[in-house]
């Protein structure tokens, strides 16, 4: 047996399956607060809760934690927490990444200068950013910090009995979120740590596929682990040309990639996968929120949000809405809102209202199908993953909106056995991780539904024009 570990915004999920077969044993899982900071001690108390409710790990061979990325968890001497983490979904730290790219050259040549560094440009998610902001805000908390680590890193330390700060690991595919390691180089960038930072800190040594960040106590080896996106890439079984589009709390679309997309504009980011090539992936901040969103505008469940959707026209007869309700990073506008564009005694009413929401979450994730595409990557079809993948109006708008057939695998935790196929490899060994027999996705090709996009795109950029970066 092999266990998989999700630490998500939200909750921590735990899945045993068995090595070999991929058959799903036990489960377990717990929640804890969310929200964009957070301590640390709530994702352990959540862990150990869904590891109890899963029968706990004695029997495992293997176990990796997969985690949100980029939280900023800093350790003092003695390895306890200095602050609560500020996490991917905090943008106070947006006007350190400005400060950031400004030091570089600033501009384009700014930008430029970190994707040649490090694979991505500053945005207020990656690690460094909030690095810097602790050292301007909190000069004190600063002044204590020893060690910087990611969730996963922390969780995974803490399960191996969390010993010296050099015991600290973490994976490429994390490490690539933190504007202080390169995927290309496979190195840290020291002396960019020390720029964002004001001096030099220890970090996690970066671990490849199948390296042993510790043990459990029954001696069970702890994989490396890895950022919940390529955990979800891994879990669900995508294939070259798979784009995955994951619907969570933040909108991700991704697809390993043997080349770094290296680009400029920043909106896609050059990360690593858990196989030892690339990731390029597109995050936006809205996703499975604004259907959450509209649900509570209207009055009505998820179920029925669906159903008014499907039954308004394609294009919602000009009903626009804009979906950065959390300001938005890709494009990179933290301070926007969302909007409606295009209400008329016509479309004033809630079918229109359900289907504008539906295709304008659909639009932006598009628009970074659109981004991934232009910087090189291959996109034969969509798997669909997430929680907002659970609504039928999705997927069933889904193929027109990013003109590729859609295939949604059954629900699952795809970030959890994404980190169970993870310790599988580690435990089986191989040059690739275990290949799983899965249950077969549903599949949706209806490609043919026109105008959406350019409505769309008319309305987005009248609202990118009012907002200042
Ligand atoms: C990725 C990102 C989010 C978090 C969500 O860059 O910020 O997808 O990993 O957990």
């Amino acid at each position: 047996l092999v266990a998989g570990i999700d630490s998500s915004t939200q909750s921590c999920k735990v899945v045993i399956r068995d090595a070999e077969t991929g058959k799903l044993v036990r489960q377990g899982r717990a929640s804890h607060p969310d929200g964009t900071e957070v301590h640390p001690d709530a994702w352990w108390t959540a862990l150990q809760q869904a590891i109890d409710e899963a029968g706990g790990l004695d029997d495992v061979a293997a176990a990796s934690v997969a985690g949100q990325q980029h939280g900023m968890v800093v350790l003092d001497s003695d390895g306890e927490v200095v602050r609560p983490a500020l996490l991917w979904n905090d943008t106070r730290s947006a006007g350190a990444a400005a400060d950031l790219i400004d030091e570089l050259g600033g501009g384009d040549k700014g930008r430029r200068a970190w994707v040649d560094a490090v694979g991505i440009v500053p945005v207020a998610s990656f690690t460094l950013t909030k690095l810097r902001w602790l050292a301007r805000n909190e000069p004190e908390n600063a002044a204590r910090v020893a060690a910087v680590c990611l969730p996963h890193d922390w969780l995974t330390w803490k399960l191996s009995g969390a010993r010296g700060l050099d015991t600290l690991r973490t994976d490429r595919s994390d490490a690539s979120g933190t504007l202080y390691w390169s995927a290309a180089t496979n190195e840290y960038r020291h002396d960019l740590l020390e720029l964002g930072f004001g001096r030099r800190i220890a970090v996690p040594e970066v671990l490849g596929p199948t390296g042993i960040a510790g043990t459990l106590p029954n001696g069970a080896p702890l994989g490396p682990g890895a950022g919940d996106n390529a955990a979800a890439g891994l879990g669900a079984g995508a294939l070259p040309g798979d784009v995955v589009i994951s619907i969570g709390t933040s909108g991700t679309v991704f697809v390993s990639s043997d080349v770094s997309p290296d680009d400029p504009s920043g909106a896609v980011s050059g990360f690593a996968d858990t196989t030892g090539r690339f990731l390029p992936i597109v995050v936006t901040l809205n996703a499975a929120r604004v259907l959450d969103a509209a649900t509570k505008l209207l009055g009505v469940d998820h179920e029925e949000l669906s159903r008014l959707a499907l039954s308004a026209p394609a294009g919602a007869d000009g009903l626009v809405l804009i979906p950065y309700l959390e300001g938005e990073r890709t494009p990179n506008r933290p301070n926007a809102t969302g909007a409606i564009h295009g209400l008329t005694l016509r479309t004033s009413d809630p079918a229109h209202l359900a289907r504008a929401a539906v295709e304008g979450m659909l639009c932006a994730l598009a628009d970074g199908l659109d981004a991934l595409v232009a910087r090189g990557a291959t996109a034969n079809r969509i798997v669909l993953v997430g929680g907002g993948a659970r609504s039928e109006a999705v997927r069933k708008i889904a193929p027109a909106l990013f003109g590729l057939p859609v295939l949604v695998p059954p629900p699952g935790e795809y970030v959890a056995d994404g980190a169970a196929r993870q310790a599988a490899w580690v435990a089986v060994g191989g040059d690739a991780p275990p290949t799983w027999s899965a249950e077969a996705p549903e599949v949706y090709e209806d490609t043919s539904v026109p105008l959406i996009r350019e409505q769309y795109a008319a309305a987005r950029d009248a609202v990118i024009d009012r907002v200042s970066r």
